[in-house]
C-alpha cells in the first residue's frame, strides 16, 4: 500500500503516531488480546518493521477496523483482523483483508498463511466468504523465548 485507499466508505492506510491507543482499544473490543501478547509492544513492533505493517480503516474520520499484515520472506501472514462490534457487517471486514492482501502482493507475496484460534469457528465462515481454505499443514509451535511465554 503506497499510500491511503478507500473501500466502500471506509479509508485505509498504515497507522499513524498517536494512534495506537485507539487501536489497541480496538483490539480489546474485538476480543483478540491475550495476556501474553502485550499488544502495544506487538504494535510497535509490526509497525516498525519493514516487512510489516498495522493497516487501520477509518469512517468518518474513527479507527473501526485494523489489520496487522506481514511476511517472513516467503509466506504472508495476518493478525488482528478487526472491525469494531457496531460496524461489522458493512464490508470493513472484507475491505481490511483486502488490503492486507493488497500490501502483501505489492511485495511479490503471494500465499497467506493465517492462524485462527482453535476456540474462534464463528470466525471461519467470514474467511471463508473471503476465499481462505483449511490447508494441508499443521501448526506446530514453540516460545523460544521462554519469558515471554503464555498460554494457548
Ligand atoms: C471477522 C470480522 C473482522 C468481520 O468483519 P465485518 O466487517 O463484519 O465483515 P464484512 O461485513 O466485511 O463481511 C464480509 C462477508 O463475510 C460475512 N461474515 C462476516 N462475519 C461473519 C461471520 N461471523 N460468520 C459468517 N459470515 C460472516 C458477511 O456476511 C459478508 O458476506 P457477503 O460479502 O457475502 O455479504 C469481525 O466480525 C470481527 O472483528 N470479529 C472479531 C475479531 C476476530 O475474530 N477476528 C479474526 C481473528 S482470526
Amino acid at each position: 500500500m503506497t499510500a491511503a485507499m478507500s473501500t466502500s466508505s471506509l479509508t485505509i492506510r498504515p497507522v499513524a503516531d498517536g494512534e495506537e491507543g485507539d487501536v489497541i482499544a480496538l483490539w480489546r473490543a474485538c476480543g483478540l488480546t491475550r495476556p501474553w501478547n502485550e499488544p502495544a509492544r506487538d504494535l510497535a513492533f509490526a509497525a516498525a518493521k519493514f516487512n510489516s505493517e498495522v493497516l487501520v480503516g477509518l469512517a468518518d474520520g474513527r479507527i473501526v477496523a485494523s489489520a496487522m499484515v506481514g511476511h517472513d520472506g516467503h509466506r504472508g501472514a495476518m493478525y488482528y483482523v478487526s472491525v469494531a462490534p457496531a460496524e461489522r457487517g458493512r464490508g470493513y471486514g472484507r475491505a481490511i483483508v483486502a488490503a492486507a492482501e493488497g500490501w502483501l502482493l505489492e511485495r511479490g507475496v503471494w500465499k497467506v498463511n493465517l492462524l485462527v484460534r482453535a476456540e474462534n469457528t464463528a470466525v471461519l465462515s467470514f474467511y471463508d466468504g473471503l476465499g481462505y481454505a483449511p490447508g494441508a499443514t499443521m501448526e506446530i509451535e514453540k516460545w523460544i523465548d521462554p519469558s515471554k511465554r503464555g498460554d494457548r
